[in-house]
Formats: structure tokens, sequence, C-alpha cells
């Protein structure tokens, strides 16, 4: 079996998180890294969670500082972009366009606008595009969407879900480009997008959303909590960059359904509990690996054949950024923002649409047409 040859661009956090899972991989190598900046090739790399991985890279990987050098000296099969958030469009589009095949991390882009970019590159292109929306794949959420889709406990009455952390720079030394809103659209698009896109991909298309947010006195956005309209459930979320840097990390959800009621909280010695009508309480057994692993081993299934549909749709990860701009703008004028989808598109399948769709927001306003 061919291996996938996989160069890793950028190799900060989340670029040495996925360096971890890619190793576990028997059908992939990683054949290089790219870091413009090559000190972090052996730094230490700290993020909001345990997840990076700290080893020494071995001489079989190559190094590049710079990116078309790379692309132009290696035989690749998959670009994985670990970049900050404003190069993924550019970047991604110029794999696609070699003819590559692209995991980029979440945000897709910087706004819907540009992640327009990356869907129609991607559809022209012979290389397949994953957005690595890695909440999809973590375990209390595959338990609680296959409760959902099952309908094992009724339907859901309502949602609320929760990521809370202190600000991101706090363990990076100072500096650091997430608290530049232009360059990592705040808390809104770098973190609570993740919850955003759950949202999308359990319930669909909201028909509005109601936001409202608290700006840190130095100009970036450390607070957002949004209500998503839907006409027969009341679904709510919010994050924080807002904690002291002592607080830890929590994440979580409590959904209520017609027959139970499902609560995961990263903090609780248990992970996810379901508080059932009848009976008592119960903790599902949670499915591995890991959310990151499960992700990586998706997208390297899909590139290899193994799956036909796109296991996560450029479009749809496209319409989750769009929520995101909609979320931002109500929180900017205080009014609820619809979002429309126009009747042609229905279909999200990057593999089968080719039809034009539209996703509106505000009054009478155009965020996009793909
Ligand atoms: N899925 C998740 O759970 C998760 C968690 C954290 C971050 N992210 C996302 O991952 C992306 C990266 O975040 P991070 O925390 O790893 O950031 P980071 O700052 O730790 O790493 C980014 C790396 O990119 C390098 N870089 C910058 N410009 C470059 C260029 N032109 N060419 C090559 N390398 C370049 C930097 O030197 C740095 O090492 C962001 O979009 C972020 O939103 C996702």
């Amino acid at each position: 079996m061919k291996k996938l040859e996989v160069a890793i661009v950028g190799f900060g956090f989340m670029g040495r998180t996925h360096y971890g899972v890619w190793k576990k991989l028997r059908n992939a190598r990683v054949a290089c890294v790219c870091d413009s900046n090559l000190a972090q090739i052996k730094a230490k790399t700290k993020g909001n969670l345990n997840v990076a991985d700290d080893s020494d890279l071995p001489p079989s990987v190559r190094v590049y500082d710079n990116f078309d050098k790379m692309l132009a000296a290696e035989k690749l099969d998959v670009v994985d972009i670990t970049l900050p958030t404003p190069l993924h469009a550019p970047m991604a589009i110029q794999a696609l366009n070699r003819g590559l095949n692209v995991l980029c991390e979440k945000p897709m882009s910087i706004d819907a606008k540009t992640c327009d970019r990356m869907v129609a590159a991607a559809r022209k292109a012979k290389g397949k595009l994953m957005v690595a929306q890695c909440v999809r794949y973590w375990p209390e959420h595959r338990v609680l969407e296959s409760y959902i889709r099952s309908g094992k406990f009724g339907r859901v009455i309502a949602a609320d879900f929760t990521r809370f952390s202190p600000a991101p720079g706090w363990n990076r030394g100072g500096s650091c480009w997430f608290l530049d809103e232009k360059k990592s659209g705040g808390v809104a698009l770098d973190m609570h997008l993740h919850d955003t896109d759950e949202i999308h991909h359990l319930f669909g298309l909201p028909k509005q959303v109601i936001s409202h947010s608290h700006c840190h006195k130095d100009g970036w956005t450390d607070f957002i909590s949004t209500t998503y309209g839907y006409s027969d459930k009341v679904v709510t979320a919010s994050s924080s960059w807002a904690m002291a840097p002592s607080f830890v990390w929590e994440s979580g959800f409590r959904v209520v359904f017609e027959r139970a009621v499902v609560v995961a909280n990263s903090h609780a010695a248990t992970p996810l509990i379901v508080y059932p009508e009848k009976g008592k309480p119960f903790s599902p057994k949670l499915p591995k690996p890991s959310g990151y692993e499960t992700e990586i081993r998706t997208f390297a299934a899909w590139v290899g054949g193994d799956a036909k549909v796109a296991p996560v749709t450029a479009e749809s990860a496209r319409d989750s950024v769009a929520i995101v701009d909609a979320e931002r703008k109500s929180a900017r004028t205080g009014k609820p923002v619809r979002l429309v989808r126009d009747p042609l598109g229905h279909t999200s399948r990057l593999d089968r649409t080719r039809t034009r769709r539209r996703l509106l927001f505000g009054q009478g306003e155009q965020s996009s047409s793909i």
C-alpha cells in the first residue's frame, strides 16, 4: 500500500497536534514540515489543551521555511494547513490548484466571502478539501449526535453549549496573533465557531441569530453569547476568552431531550452523563480514539477513496463561518440577523453540488453566492 505523503504547514500548537496523529497512521507518512519561523521546529509548543506532540522530528522529515519552495521540491499527496487563519485561504487554494488534497484547520477562513474562494477552488480541483471541524469528531459529541439522529430520547427541546478559556496569549509569551481580531476573528470566530459549527451540523441552518458580546479593553472580543433561531427548540451557546489565567479550559453542553437530559463537562470526573426519564443516571462509554485522531483518520480514509462523500463538506464549513459572520454583526448592531438559504440550494455535498446556492443574512443583505 502506498502511503500518503503529508506536509504539515505551520508547526505551532495545531501543527504539532496533527503531527502526533499523522505519526500513528499506517497509511500516511509525514514527509516534511514547513514553518516560516524555524525556531518553531524545536519549540515546546503550548496551546489551550495538552495535546501537542513535542518530540523531536526524526531526520527523515524534511524541514522548510517557505511554502513555495516546499511545494516545488516535494511530491506530496496531502497538505495539512495549521497556519494562522488569514493564511488558510491563500495556501489552501495554492495547494488545491496543484492537484493536492488539503486538510485545513478551522476556521476555514476569516469570513464567508473568503471561504467562497476556497469552495470554488475545491470544486474545480482534482484533490479534496476538508476543514478540520474537530468538535464533530469529539467523543462526547459523537455520542450526542447518535442520540439526536436515532431519536432514542425523543426530540431535542433545548440545547446549550459552552467553551471557556483564558485569552490565548497568556501561555504564549506575550505577543500573540490570536488577540488581533483582524487575524483571528476574536473569540467568536476562533473558538465559538466550534459550537456554532456543531449546532449547524446537528440542527441545520438557524433562521436567525441574536448575539451579545463583550469587548476587552485592548479592543478584541473576549465573550460572546448567541441564541440560534429554530422553530421547535431553544439553542444557545457562549464562549469566553475572559477567564482568569488560573482557570482551566472548560467546554461542555446540556441537551434536554423529551425523555432525557444529556450533560457533558470537561471539568467533571465523568465527562458525559445521561439523566433518563426512567431509571438512574448513567455514563455512556465514549468512543475511541480522540477527536483529533478520528478527524484525521476520517480525512485520510476519504482521500484514500474509502468514503465517497466529504466528511465535512467545504460548503458546510463555509456556512458555519457565515453564521459566525452574522453573530458578529448581531453583536455589533444589537439586532437579530436573519439567515436565509435560497430555494435552489439544499444539498451541501461537495461531490454532487453544482447548483448555485446563496446564504443571505441581514435585511436584504447578500453575504455571498457560491
Ligand atoms: N481545532 C482546534 O482545536 C484548534 C485549536 C487551536 C488552534 N486552531 C486553529 O489552528 C490554526 C493554527 O493555530 P495554532 O494555535 O497552531 O497557532 P500557532 O501560532 O501556535 O502556530 C502557527 C504556526 O504557523 C507558522 N507560520 C506563520 N506564518 C507562516 C508562513 N507564512 N509559512 C509557514 N509557517 C507560518 C508560525 O511560525 C507558527 O509556528 C488557527 O487557525 C487556529 O484557529 C484549532
